[in-house]
């Protein structure tokens, strides 16, 4: 990639320097074996930039000129610099140095921008090459939390990033909609369900349902079981059970797709779970054949010991698939599917030991793309030191995080600014950029420490400033 600020500054010099020397610049040809029109690309590359910032931004040193035009280099450097047609250059002894001002910037870019548009810093490193990028990926049947936040706002900044590069990105959402939870919802929809409930508020709902569940299963051991059975009829393709789960689906993605037009998120493709539900006595007949399979305690495993990692579960002993399974069916099919040259995985750090796990029986299994596989981690999103877990039941719900934000912003332009027109819109506005860019300018493998005085301050380093 050719950087249009050296680029620039190198035609300014090697300008300079054909009327500095005029009378030897054959020998400068002769002795680096190149020509005119190859000045400035020799420039360009002994442009260096300072360690010590204070006398510019780039710099040239003249020594590798003094053998060529038999001159001390702070000669050379005088001589140079005094044919120089700008006012970004200083010399400090052998030295040529520029300093990059806003207005010289400014000149340089902005007709570059004007011309090009939304192409405006493009490349094309990427050209050909296939990139899939599963992010977001929320689990049905529950809010959509902070945590799904998070991996949304990185896998989308990731996927416009590889885009500017030239990479064909595909954004997959790997939605959690299948699995032995949704045997539970079912037994909990069964018991104590209202269709009136769900149709006020269909997510908080069904998630105040899941969540009386686990309080209900501590006493009574039974629903338990009650909830693998009615995931084994789920994947057997029981009628009551699947029309239950589509409804729980059709709620959610409803909800989730609301909220992805609100950040304007887009996907290629929503192959949750259960989209591979069908290819995993595949995925675990390839590693049965490869000899990786053993079992234990009647249920099917990869076993990992060697690698200081947990057995990779394939199979329990009453038949059901688990989430690793359908991981590593997915990676099948995504390879098959999009050949890709990488695959990122946007997900907490949480589960940085299932992505070992899958990653290493991939790695066993030979595949060729096994080394082109990144789990993009990251840390928790913190209110006051509380994790975020679906099952206690104090999950932060992003939905109430942006109307309160979007409250507090409100509150704020109405006292800084009470003439502002289009208030609700501009609050929400500035309420969405606040949240995402708090998000965004932390590393991602810290944990955000999520404080309202900080995300919501007009100054600093902030959304809203
Ligand atoms: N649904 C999962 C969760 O919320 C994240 C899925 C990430 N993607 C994947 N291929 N495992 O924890």
């Amino acid at each position: 990639m050719i950087d249009i600020i050296k680029q620039d500054l190198a035609e300014k010099l090697g300008k300079a320097i054909r009327l500095a020397y005029s009378d030897k610049i054959g020998d400068l040809y002769t002795e680096f074996e190149i020509d005119e029109s190859r000045l400035v690309k020799f420039v360009y590359a002994k442009l260096e930039i300072p360690r010590d910032g204070k006398m510019g931004d780039y710099a040239i040193p003249a020594f590798f000129l003094s053998k060529t035009f038999k001159e001390k280099p702070v000669e050379i450097a005088q001589r140079i610099f005094e044919k120089i047609d700008s006012d970004l250059f200083n010399i400090t002894g052998p030295y040529i140095n520029a300093r990059i001002s806003p207005v010289y910037l400014a000149e340089l870019i902005l007709p570059d921008l004007f011309s090009h548009g939304a192409k405006f810093g493009s490349q094309t490193v990427g050209a050909g090459q296939n990139i899939a990028i599963d992010f977001s990926s929320p689990n049905i049947a529950k809010p959509f939390g902070v945590g799904h936040l998070r991996s949304t706002a990185i896998g989308n900044s990731l996927y416009r990033i590889y885009e500017k590069l030239g990479y064909n990105c595909i954004g997959i959402n790997h939605l959690g909609d299948w699995g032995t939870q949704f045997g539970r919802m079912i037994v909990a929809w069964k018991k104590w369900g209202s269709q009136a409930e769900l149709e006020k508020d269909p997510i908080k709902y069904l998630y105040s349902l899941y969540v009386k569940f686990h309080e209900e299963e501590a006493n009574d051991p039974a629903l338990a079981e009650e909830g693998k059975s009615w995931f084994k009829k789920l994947e057997a393709g029981d009628e009551e059970a699947t029309k239950l789960w589509n409804l729980f689906k059709d709620y959610s993605l409803k909800e989730f797709k609301r909220i992805y037009e609100l950040l304007d998120v887009h996907f290629d493709h929503y192959t949750g779970e259960s989209f591979y539900q069908n290819l995993t006595d595949d995925a675990i007949d390839r590693l049965t054949k490869a000899g990786l399979v053993s079992e234990s305690e009647g249920a099917m495993v990869v076993n990992l010991d060697e690698y200081d990692m947990p057995p990779c579960l394939l199979r329990k002993a009453d038949g059901a698939t688990l989430y690793a399974t359908r991981d590593l069916a997915g990676l099948f099919y995504r390879y098959e599917q999009f050949k890709f040259d990488k695959a990122l995985y946007v997900v907490g750090s949480a589960q940085a030991i299932h992505f070992k796990q899958v990653f290493k029986v991939v790695e066993l299994l030979k595949e060729p793309y096994h080394d082109s596989l990144t789990h993009v981690e990251f840390g928790w999103i913190r209110f006051k030191d509380q994790a975020m877990s679906t099952r206690k039941g104090n999950i932060v719900f992003l939905d109430e995080l942006i109307d309160t934000a979007k409250e507090k912003v409100s509150a704020i332009i109405k006292e800084k600014n009470p003439n502002l027109p289009n208030l609700e819109q501009t609050a929400l506005d500035v309420a969405l950029g606040a949240i995402i860019f708090s998000d965004l300018s932390v590393k991602k493998h810290k944990d955000v420490n999520f404080s309202w005085n900080e995300a919501l301050s007009f100054e600093g380093e902030t959304g809203p400033y």
